[in-house]
């Protein structure tokens, strides 16, 4: 590891300058075989750069929480209006008909309830993720975590060299646990962590100065909604995170615990990809609940 002493803040990200070099939409995938870019241009909408990924991979570790209780009533009717379902081996397999033909993103390190077990070393088989025609696998890299670092990097990186095989990306999830910081510094490492260690897709989380773990990630940057909010603020968090740089979201519990799932997942994608702005899209979400 890098000497830490001396440590200078990085404070040199050309925000407001274009990455050079990108012809191809999605960032830092300009130069990935044929395969890598079909799947990503499933997942990343060409025309607008930008992603609105569906995500239900909670009950692996949480059981069957609030509005995941019966997937095919709450989360199914929902896929038509995204661009990417993110869920897990299980219940792709058990619930999602096949024929909804839109891109997974599957959840491909293994869930636990107990938290030092938490995914210790394990990803899928990557003939299983080819079998089920997967766009991408999400693995937990849990960055500054001195127990579950390691093993989770481990993860991820196993996840790259397997998808490199066969063309399938991979998104690294950015953990975050009670202990650890949620701000720029914290989530500029846990981005970049993942990018470098081969990640084609990052999930971070919104936070201020976000346009700096943007810029200092080669590669897009999606964000997770966190926990139920008031469906004004969802909207208002998923403006900011858009209009900071990033290439959408994953999210979850605002959609499909939202009084109006089916209107709260169609304003975040005015957000996303029509540049509504929060009032717009709230709007939008009162009109249609
Ligand atoms: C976290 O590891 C999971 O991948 C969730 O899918 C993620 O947190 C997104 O869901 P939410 O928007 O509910 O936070």
């Amino acid at each position: 590891m890098a000497d830490m002493d001396g440590f200078r803040e990085a404070n040199n990200f050309g925000l407001g300058k274009a990455v050079e070099q990108q012809n191809f939409h999605v960032k830092g995938a300009a130069n990935l075989s044929w395969g890598m870019k079909d799947r990503l241009s499933r997942i990343f909408n060409p025309k607008t750069g930008k992603s609105v990924m569906l995500a239900c991979d909670h009950g692996f570790i949480m059981g069957p929480t609030s509005g995941l209780e019966r997937i095919d009533l709450s989360i199914v009717p929902l896929i038509e209006y995204a661009d990417c379902l993110m869920c897990t081996r299980g219940v792709l397999q058990a619930v999602i008909p096949p024929t909804t033909n839109k891109p997974i993103c599957l959840r491909s390190d293994a869930g636990s309830t107990i938290l030092t077990n938490l995914n210790d070393n394990v990803v899928i088989d990557i003939q299983d993720a080819v079998r089920m025609n997967v766009s991408a696998m999400a693995v937990m890299v849990a960055a500054g975590d001195e127990n579950f670092e390691a093993k989770t990097v481990a993860n991820l990186y196993k996840a790259v060299d397997m998808g490199a095989r066969y063309g399938i990306p991979v998104m690294g999830v950015t953990a975050v646990g009670k202990t650890m910081a949620r701000d720029a510094r914290y989530f500029s490492l846990a981005t970049r962590v993942c990018a470098e260690n081969g990640a084609n897709i990052v999930k971070s989380y919104y936070c201020d100065g976000f346009e700096k773990i943007v810029a200092g990630c080669p590669v897009p940057v999606v964000i997770a909604g966190g926990k139920k909010l008031p469906e004004k603020e969802a909207l208002e968090l998923c403006y900011k995170a858009i209009n900071a740089g990033a290439a959408g979201v994953d999210m979850g519990r605002n959609v499909f615990q939202s009084e109006a799932p089916v209107a709260m997942i169609k304003a975040v994608y005015a957000v996303v990809h029509e540049n509504y702005t929060a009032e717009q899209a709230y709007e939008m979400f009162n009109d249609l609940k």
